[in-house]
């Protein structure tokens, strides 16, 4: 019998432990419907404030030699507009991303999903490059409080938080969201970075500013997983430059019980979640791993 890669983070059920990450590949149900049919566990949308967002002007987004820059400034039609479109079709598990500034902010768009078959809410408490948003409030320990208290009063469904690496600790982040109540603790979101252009001097991102993803930040989110899932009993979703079954079996031993994975989905488009899947199977039989709980969490016995 081949081993079951169905996992668990917190109340939250995957059949399969690769999910999309949020923001790459934006909210489309055709899209998400396909990765699915792949191998994706779950998908996670662009991170939708309460009105539409333009954005930033182009350029947006640079590839690197591995990976990406990018400060998007996450543009998205608004949560409402998703709401309802996912209110007329809704076949996949779909974890909606929601960012803003204060609690009203969140607890307005939990509304907006009340009747719509989710899976679960992120809060994104880590975007490096918009401001009031993101990261500003995941440094505000007193705001993620009464924003994750508010929003775990108003959801029917299980409440993430997405953190990342900011101007405070980002475990004293993950120490208020524990204690706030959170159902599970998503990390890390890109980490900020910025690229100049020698001919002219100037930064190439409009924003100058943005967040790097991709391969070359997998082993600082590692170590965020390893140092959260060592220091707190909250279930974990790995995220940060996972682009092979290797790299999410390394989360998983870490300390996560699932990953995402965002920019090896751009890069490579077809074929990764199956794979990465079908990676961790064999490394399970291997191993003779009957389960994904059994392995998650290896490397802290060391
Ligand atoms: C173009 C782009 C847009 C992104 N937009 C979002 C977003 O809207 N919300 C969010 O929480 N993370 C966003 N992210 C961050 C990813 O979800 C992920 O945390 C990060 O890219 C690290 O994973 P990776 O190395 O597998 O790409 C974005 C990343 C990229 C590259």
């Amino acid at each position: 019998m081949s081993p079951d890669i169905s996992t668990h983070v917190g109340p939250i059920s995957l059949e399969r432990p690769t999910m999309l990450a949020s923001g790459i590949l934006g909210i489309s149900l055709d899209v998400f419907g396909r990765l699915y049919k792949e191998g994706a566990g779950a998908l996670v949308t662009k991170s939708l404030s309460k009105e539409p967002w333009d954005g930033y002007p182009n350029p947006t987004i640079i590839g690197l030699k591995h990976g990406y820059l990018n400060a998007v400034g996450l543009s998205n039609p608004g949560a409402p507009y998703f709401a309802k479109m996912l209110s007329q079709n809704q076949t996949v598990p779909i974890i909606v991303s929601l960012v803003g500034s204060v609690p009203e902010d969140f607890t307005f768009m939990v509304k907006q999903f009340e009747n719509v078959k989710i899976l679960g809410y992120e809060l994104n408490l880590s975007c490096p490059h918009v401001e009031k948003v993101g990261l500003e409030v995941g440094d505000d320990p007193e705001l993620v409080h009464t924003i994750i208290k508010s929003v775990k009063k108003e959801s029917k469904v299980p409440v993430l938080a997405k953190v990342g690496l900011g101007s405070s600790d980002y475990l004293e982040t993950v120490r208020t969201a524990c204690d706030s109540g959170i159902d599970g603790i998503t990390a890390i979101n890109t980490l900020r970075a910025m690229a100049i252009d020698i001919q002219t001097g100037r930064p190439i991102l409009s924003h100058k500013i943005g967040g790097m993803s991709g391969s070359p930040i997998k082993p600082v989110a590692v170590r965020c997983v390893y140092e959260i899932s060592s220091k707190f009993d909250i279930p974990i979703i790995g995220c940060g430059g996972v682009s092979s079954w290797e790299d999410a079996v390394e989360f998983l031993l870490a300390g996560s019980s699932a990953v995402q994975i965002g920019s090896a989905v751009g890069e490579k488009w077809t074929g990764v979640f199956s794979e990465i899947n079908d990676g961790i199977s064999k490394y399970m039989e291997k191993k003779n791993y009957k389960k994904i709980s059994e392995m998650v969490g290896i490397a802290k016995k060391f």
